[in-house]
């Protein structure tokens, strides 16, 4: 059973990945022989130049981001007198700095809200706000909580322009809040948890430097560096498909990844992974919305 699933695992990995999840550190058997190194080597320099074309690319792009889009549309909604109860988010929402305060509040969440008894990131916070002062029903939310094609969901253009608003402002996630904390620490303990067909867990992926699939770099989710790359340039504008994306939607698409079924729109989960990667990141600097592969 064990050896079918380990066969599996590879056989996967190796149609999903190419090469599989490779390191940027040769391999203890590719060192040993010294002839095959170069050929193992090759592959990772080709894609370190392919890495730095598209960085590159997107420093081109974030000059005229098509996020501020995003949030331009985010901000009207903040504002706008709205929903069943006709009320404005910018006067009855508190993103945890008072009701209808922005500035500075997306790098300070997830954070404890008293009033819905939970710690909430900006997402969650917004959707929140969206049901229980506009009254808008959660059952529509999330009919479609994530954009495709030409559709944007509110939530996703309301956090861009939440996110956007501590563009430049360092990570602040208040760790000492044991509430807080013990999410956190939930949070660590899902990016543990090995589970579904193929036996992974966030970490098989995101557990050590240096990994990568395809053209991505897989940041290691543990550490300050690898936090800062997991939560920057989120909200992001990815060119793939031209959508704006947030957070939720990385999360729930990397359980997709891993096999897992995906969790809920807004779940605790998803909160505990934000704020064990995002609290991870505290003290670096959030360079607002960006562009994303
Ligand atoms: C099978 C491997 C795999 C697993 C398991 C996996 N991920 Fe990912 N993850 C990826 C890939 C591949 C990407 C990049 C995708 C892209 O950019 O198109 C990614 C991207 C991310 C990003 C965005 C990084 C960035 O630079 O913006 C975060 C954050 C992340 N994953 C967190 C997680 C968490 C948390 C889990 C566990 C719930 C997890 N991943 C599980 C493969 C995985």
């Amino acid at each position: 059973m064990r050896q079918a699933l380990i066969a599996a695992t590879a056989f996967a990995l190796a149609l999903a990945t190419q090469p599989v999840v490779a390191q940027n550190k040769p391999a203890p058997a590719a060192t040993a022989k010294k002839a095959a190194k170069p050929a193992a080597a090759a592959p990772v320099e080709e894609k370190d130049a392919a890495t730095v074309e598209f960085e590159k690319f997107r420093t081109m792009m974030e000059e005229s981001n098509p996020a501020e889009l995003f949030e331009a549309q985010g901000e009207d909604f903040w504002k706008s007198i709205r929903g069943p109860k006709q009320v404005s988010l910018a006067t009855s929402c508190d993103l945890g700095l008072g009701v209808g305060i922005v500035k500075g509040a997306y790098v300070q969440m997830p954070r404890y809200f008293a009033d819905a008894g939970k710690v909430m990131d900006a997402e969650r916070r917004i959707v929140w706000c969206m049901i229980e002062k506009q009254g808008f029903k959660e059952a529509d939310i999330m009919k479609q909580p994530f954009a495709s094609g030409s559709y944007t969901p509110e939530p996703t253009s309301l956090v861009t322009y939440v996110a956007a608003n501590s563009k430049d402002m360092k990570f602040a996630v208040p760790l000492k809040d044991p509430r807080v904390k013990e999410v956190y620490e939930i949070g660590r303990e899902v990016t543990n948890h090995r589970a579904g067909p193929y036996d992974f867990s966030c970490n098989t992926c995101h557990g050590a430097d240096g990994k990568r699939i395809r053209m991505q770099n897989l940041p290691n989710i543990a550490t300050p560096k690898g936090a800062t790359t997991a939560v920057m340039g989120w909200p992001g504008y990815r060119m793939t498909g031209g959508v704006m994306l947030t957070q939720q939607w990385r999360m729930g698409d990397c359980f997709r990844q891993q096999r897992f079924p995906q969790p809920k729109y807004v779940s605790d989960t998803i909160t505990s992974l934000l704020t064990y990667m995002t609290a991870n990141a505290n003290g670096a600097t959030y360079k607002g919305p960006g562009i994303k592969r």
